[in-house]
């Protein structure tokens, strides 16, 4: 049975411009996604594999990107440069450069690849992305290598006599955000696309194509590749040496590219399985989008501005996209068992984000066959909503581009796909699913009970200090402990118990004074926020359940003021060489209210101006603070910030310590 989509009106658009009105779309139906070459659907796993797969395969490769390119070996040329670096101040990495040879030959063609990795033990995902304008504009540091491949002229970007400059470095890094991509344990790689194809029409002679053996000009055979094809050949021999390093974990290599390079992705995603996830933002007409809706870039106008990019078979079906024996939906479906990320811009209507949403739909099919849910819904989501399980689509506010949103979002996908497997939990500790209702919960066996479940007289609390090492000034009100707030806003308490990796359980309530505004510091460094955040729609890195300035909740989980809350805290803590520097980033998991809101959150150097280490520092906290570098571990301060929040039933259970 053919998959069709039906809208309610045919309607007619002039070819000549881009059709942005739903109405003109009309109807048509969609080659069947589990069809075989006899036309009749598969129904299980392995025929797709065998019967179903090649054949969808076969027709992208003849009607829309060409064969794919054969394999070859891959060596480093020169040696690896490798370099511990401190990025953006303060987030560690391990900086790796290498030019790649592309074949046995001596003048094998060449490419540069630039790769981050956080400073952490044992292997780590990685996202893999081919660049615009060379890995030197991806990133602002000084010791990238500049370019000297052939770029397209452009002013914007410092690229002059067509080559890049001193200037072009770092004009991209927008659209690449290692530190928080590092920050949450994940390598990130690039190269420029120009290396094996110079994005121009008459780019094929200066292309690797030539080296292995392809025509580049008279009549080109239908089916010859083009420069997506040549890009996706790229990723792949990039992956070839990835795979090789220690650090890489070969089995969770994510291919992401936006644009072109987002259909070069989708493409590289459907020759070579190896890559563990597929991510395609904004990658439009010949690539996530749907050709027959017509609606937007169509097949006639990317052919013609851009030939170099497809088979030459794919301009035949300018005008006639409804002829095609396939559509993008089955390039999607190439991705399937694994994860992939469609992701959209709403003013990015050239690239049909509905057409994009509409593809994933029809690749779904591929999924269910595997016994998973693919997006699990066709209904279109608000925006910036990710929906889907194995498909994850979302339309992003704003427009055609790659941004720190979109990047946060592919992290998500891979964590929640792929390092389910292989949680990264510190050391071997049991597993945290922590019991948050009835309230008060009973601290556990080996806790440190910090405030028990009733306090009647604040005086008797000796499990805290004031800043300055005395006695606390707090009070007991109606059998809890209540902020008492100076005009400091910094009279916090401070434990004199200290750990270092630590459950943390803490009640509270918040108040209505100073919109709720309290906290519990982790070392007295990393503050998970309480205040009055309840129904604020997006959460924020400021609200409750943030772990303030690093990451905002996943969910909003506040109650209002008035109400107990709770707080579970997994933290484990950053390490530190002897000179006191983060060498392994420490993690925040944390539940609120029977909500996750923080997932093995990273972090490196504390980010506040208010920690206590900081604002209305004293000498007894300078000296908690040495003993914290030296030793690694630190007290729980509960924050005062001018509102009189109410804590009971705090306790630490260390992790790592008796
Ligand atoms: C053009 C082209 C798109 C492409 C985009 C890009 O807009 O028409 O198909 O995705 O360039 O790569 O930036």
């Amino acid at each position: 049975m053919a998959a069709s989509v039906v809208l309610p009106l045919e309607g007619t658009f002039l070819a000549a411009e881009p059709n942005y009105d739903e109405a003109a779309v009309g109807q048509y139906t969609l080659p069947d996604v589990l069809a075989g070459p006899d036309g009749v659907p598969v129904s299980s796993p392995e025929a797709w594999r065998k019967i179903a797969r090649p054949h969808q395969l076969e027709l992208l490769e003849t009607c829309v990107y060409g064969r794919r390119l054969p394999a070859v070996p891959v060596s480093v040329t020169g040696t690896v440069e490798r370099a511990d670096c401190l990025l953006a101040g303060d987030v560690p990495a391990v900086r790796i450069q290498a030019t790649l040879r592309l074949g046995e030959a001596a003048d094998a063609p060449t490419t540069d690849v630039l790769l981050y990795l956080p400073k952490t033990e044992g292997r780590v995902p990685v996202f893999l992305q081919l660049n615009f304008r060379g890995n030197h504009a991806e990133h602002p540091d000084p010791d990238i290598r500049l370019s000297t491949a052939w770029m397209p002229d452009d002013k914007a970007t410092a690229i002059v006599d067509p080559h890049a400059t001193e200037a072009s470095r770092g004009t991209s890094s927008q659209r690449w955000p290692v530190e928080a991509m590092l920050v949450r344990g994940f390598g990130m790689a690039t190269a420029y696309c120009g290396d094996v194809f110079p994005d121009r029409a008459d780019g094929r002679p200066a292309s690797v194509l030539p080296s292995l053996g392809r025509p580049v000009d008279g009549t080109l055979p239908p089916d010859e590749p083009g420069g997506i094809a040549t890009w996706a050949w790229q990723l792949s021999r990039i992956l070839d040496w990835l795979i090789t390093l220690p650090e890489v974990d070969p089995e969770q290599v994510i291919v992401v590219g936006h644009s072109r390079l987002g259909k070069t992705a989708l493409w590289a995603g459907a020759c070579d399985e190896r890559f563990a996830m597929v991510v395609s933002n904004n990658s439009g007409c010949g690539g996530a989008a749907l050709s027959r809706r017509n609606f937007g870039e169509t097949v006639g106008t990317i052919t013609s501005r851009f030939p170099h990019w497809f088979c030459p078979a794919f301009t035949m079906y300018a005008d006639r996209e409804r002829d095609l024996p396939c559509d993008q939906h089955t390039l999607l479906a190439m991705a399937a068992p694994r994860p992939l990320v469609v992701a959209s811009a709403v003013r990015d209507r050239w690239a049909d984000p509905r057409g994009e949403f509409l593809s994933a739909v029809a690749a779904e099919p591929v999924w269910k066959l595997f016994g998973l849910t693919g997006l699990g819904t066709t209904e279109y989501p608000p925006l910036d909503t990710p929906v889907g399980e194995s498909i994850t689509y979302y339309v992003r506010t704003g427009r055609h581009d790659m941004l720190a949103y979109d990047w946060q979002r592919f992290a998500d996908v891979a964590d929640r796909m792929l390092r389910k497997q292989t949680p990264p939990q510190a050391d071997g500790y049991p597993a945290f699913h922590p019991v948050q209702s009835p309230l008060p919960v009973t601290p556990p066996a080996g806790a440190v009970v910090l405030v028990p479940e009733r306090v009647d007289d604040a005086a008797t609390l000796m499990t805290f200090v004031g800043m300055n090492g005395g006695a606390i000034d707090w009070k007991a009100d109606d059998g809890t402990l209540v902020v008492h707030s100076t005009t400091s806003h910094a009279n916090h308490i401070v434990s004199t118990a200290v750990f270092r990796d630590a459950d943390i359980h803490a009640e509270f309530m918040t108040a209505t004074e100073a919109k709720g505004n309290s906290g519990l510091y982790l070392h007295g460094h990393y503050e998970m926020q309480i205040y009055d955040s309840f129904g604020v729609q997006p959460p924020t890195d400021q609200d409750e359940g943030s772990l303030y300035r690093f990451g905002k909740p996943i969910v909003n989980a506040s109650l209002p003021t008035g109400q107990w809350q709770v707080y579970d805290i997994r933290f484990i803590a950053p390490r530190r060489d002897a000179s006191g520097t983060i060498v392994t980033p420490g993690n925040v998991t944390a539940w609120l209210n029977g909500r996750l809101v923080q997932n093995e959150l990273r972090f490196t150097e504390p980010r506040s101006p208010y920690t206590p280490y900081k604002h209305g520092v004293t000498d007894y906290l300078k000296g908690v603070e040495k003993h914290l570098l030296s030793t690694g571990e630190g007290p729980l301060v509960l924050q005062d910030h001018g509102s009189p929040a109410r804590f009971r039933n705090v306790w630490i259970k260390r992790l790592d310590t008796p």
